[in-house]
């Protein structure tokens, strides 16, 4: 299944403080939408705005076209098609691999999809399978990146969210989930928007590129296009 992104003049900040400026983004079905810019942009920010984690002052935020994500309670963003892995890997660490990602799909009905999406997942992360017993506290944080991408796949999203994935990751391990990322969306169209701060790898998997500055998008363009604006690079990335 697949669904776009759509935001429209979202607004959203913390208390009294604005941080989201009447931001637009569209992220086509089956594509990746890597966000870039510097901290305090409003990445994370942008990400729980979309996930309900933390609510809209205004705008449109929109899945596939017909559902309207504002009213979508938080609770029931992964039923709806939506994931979110936050920065920072977040997987229990008392609990074993397998528990973690049984723990991604729990909600679903289906129990014999779920164990089949369960193999899925492993065939996608080799070192997970070879580790189905050992606690998250035991895995490297390649592998905790893993479990926690792994354990949002277990909901079979349509829209997967990701929060600076690469995040001390060794490059070679990065690569590998860019790579995954790619082979999901051009295989099963998933729509994925990737926050990084690893521009360069970020815009070299996505198909299309989003710069945020002081909460608002700046530019939104393919993603090869915004790799090779040196002026845009310099002023708003960094290199
Ligand atoms: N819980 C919070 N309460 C108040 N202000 C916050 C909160 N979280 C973030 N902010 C502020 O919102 C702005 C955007 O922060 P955000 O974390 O979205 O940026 P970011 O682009 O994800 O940065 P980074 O690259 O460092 O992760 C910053 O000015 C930050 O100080
Ligand atoms: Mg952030």
């Amino acid at each position: 299944m697949s669904a776009g992104l759509a935001l429209a003049g979202v607004c959203a900040g913390y208390g009294p403080l604005p941080v989201l400026h009447d931001v637009d983004l569209d992220v086509p079905a089956g594509s990746i939408t890597a966000v870039v810019g510097a901290n305090g942009a409003g990445k994370t920010t942008l990400l729980r705005t979309v996930t309900g984690q933390l609510p809209a002052a205004s705008g449109s935020i929109r899945m596939g076209g017909r559902i309207d994500l504002r009213r979508v309670a938080v609770e029931d963003m992964v039923r709806t098609g939506v994931a979110l892995v936050p920065e920072g890997r977040s997987v229990i660490t008392d609990l074993s691999v397998d528990e973690n990602l049984r723990l991604g799909g729990l909600w679903r009905k289906d129990r014999a999809a779920a164990a089949r999406t369960l193999d899925e997942v492993y065939g996608h992360f080799e070192p997970l399978a070879r580790r189905r017993a050992a606690a998250g506290h035991q895995l490297s944080g390649g592998e905790r990146q893993m479990l926690a991408l792994g354990r949002a796949l277990m909901a079979v999203p349509q829209l997967l969210l990701l929060d600076e994935p690469s995040l001390g990751l060794a490059p070679k391990v990065t690569a590998g989930i860019f790579t995954l990322l790619r082979r999901l969306c051009d295989g099963t169209g998933l729509t994925v928007v990737l926050v990084e701060q690893n521009v360069r790898s970020a815009l070299a998997v996505a198909d299309h590129g989003v710069v945020l500055n002081l909460g608002r998008v700046v530019a939104a363009r393919p993603a090869a296009d915004l790799a090779a604006d040196t002026g845009l690079r310099h002023t708003y990335l960094g290199f």
